[in-house]
């Protein structure tokens, strides 16, 4: 089981990569993978270095900010109570700052906390072991946690409302239920898919909070306190157009900040400027809204095979190799987000914005279909 002490060494959990499902196969002029968009954390972004641009404060932290205000207030609260925090729920999109806010969240408590995610948690005592672990007030971060077994979901249910495990000792007639006393702690649960979750599970936590898309202007600071930190001289307008590719994911803009900082190094001698970081980003395929091939075929499969839709979410992942729950947990979030992609009741249909952006006409019928 792979638990984190955010006290030795603090690292995202491991996450699903973009998955290919293993039927389909994707057309035969798809690039390599470059992977630079992929809001999952890459194994390199694993490492200890990266903890080093990784916000550690509330102070440090650019963006969410209706998210930091509410949190803000439930520390204070709980700080002056002498309590532990109410359980909190995340979701959202991947990339956008879940694991990092339950690690600002304990230093702001004055506590550890531990990370995980729900698919280490398989069996009963992989669960059981890490509560029993907890020291009073911590803080347990489990990612995915929609994902947790049904057992293991069980077993929290107690442990969350009234710290308490309840274990079966021997099997058959002779068996026997003990409760084990836990210390307060707060869970911290973190999922991509809200509505997957189970609703005794959802009732059990006192704050259910949504992270957003960052704003152009957040991203762009955070890619100057990013290139800071990694003592890099780039340009406002350098950050700008490293921003608006980053699909408004800070775990993106950090990686194309990287990618684009090699490319200076080798190919100028100055700082990151906005037709530096253009050239570099154009050479790796993100376009100038942060799209990359499997994106722009999306669309451009709605538009050219499908008259711009309805189109059902099966047949897209059909025709473009990916499958459905990352075309509906990865791709369609920042498509719907810049209004390239609507859902409806029939289907996923192309919005005029995102015929103009892959330079398509737009034919009159497609209007009346959108909402
Ligand atoms: N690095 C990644 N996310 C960040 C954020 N929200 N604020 C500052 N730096 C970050």
């Amino acid at each position: 089981m792979a638990i984190i002490s955010s006290k030795k060494q603090p690292q995202e959990p491991e996450q699903p990569q973009r998955r290919v499902s293993a039927s389909a196969h994707k057309s035969p002029q798809a690039p390599p993978a470059q992977n630079l968009l992929q809001p999952q954390a890459a194994a390199d972004e694993l490492l200890k270095q990266e903890e080093n641009i990784r916000p550690q404060r509330f102070a440090d932290y650019i963006g969410q900010k209706d998210l930091k205000e509410v949190l803000d207030i439930a520390i204070k609260a709980a700080k002056v109570r002498g309590e532990t925090l109410d359980h909190l729920l995340l979701y959202g999109p991947p990339g956008l700052g879940k694991t990092t806010m339950s690690l600002i969240l304990a230093t702001e408590m004055g506590v550890d906390c531990k990370i995980t995610s729900a698919p280490a948690l398989e069996r009963p005592r992989d669960i059981v072991g890490l509560l029993m672990s907890l020291k009073p007030g911590e803080v347990l971060f489990i990612d995915e946690i929609h994902r947790l077994s049904r057992m293991s979901e069980e077993i929290l249910y107690p442990a969350m409302e009234d710290y308490r495990v309840d274990i079966t000792i021997g099997k058959g007639s002779s068996a026997k239920t003990r409760s084990l006393q836990l210390p307060r702690f707060t869970l911290v649960g973190a999922t991509t898919r809200m509505g997957a979750l189970s609703s005794p599970l959802r009732d059990r936590f006192g704050l259910i909070q949504r992270l957003r898309f960052y704003e152009p202007d957040e991203l762009s600071q955070i890619v100057l306190r990013t290139a800071q930190l990694l003592q890099t001289t780039i340009t406002d307008d350098g950050t700008e157009e490293i921003a608006r590719r980053s699909r408004g994911t800070p775990r993106i803009a950090n990686r194309l900040l990287k990618r684009v900082r090699d490319y200076a190094q080798v190919k100028a001698a100055g700082p990151i400027t906005q037709s530096l970081a253009a050239e570099a980003l154009q050479l790796f395929q993100v376009d100038p809204c942060g799209l990359d091939w499997t994106d722009r075929r999306m669309l451009s499969v709605m538009i050219e095979q499908f008259n711009g839709g309805p189109v059902g979410l099966e047949t897209m992942a059909a025709v473009t190799g990916e499958d459905t729950q990352t075309i509906e947990e990865v791709y369609e979030p920042y498509l719907m987000q810049i209004s390239y992609l609507h859902r409806t009741p029939r289907g996923r249909v192309a919005t005029p914005a995102a015929y103009k952006h892959l330079g398509y006409t737009l034919p009159n019928e497609q209007l009346s279909l959108l909402p």
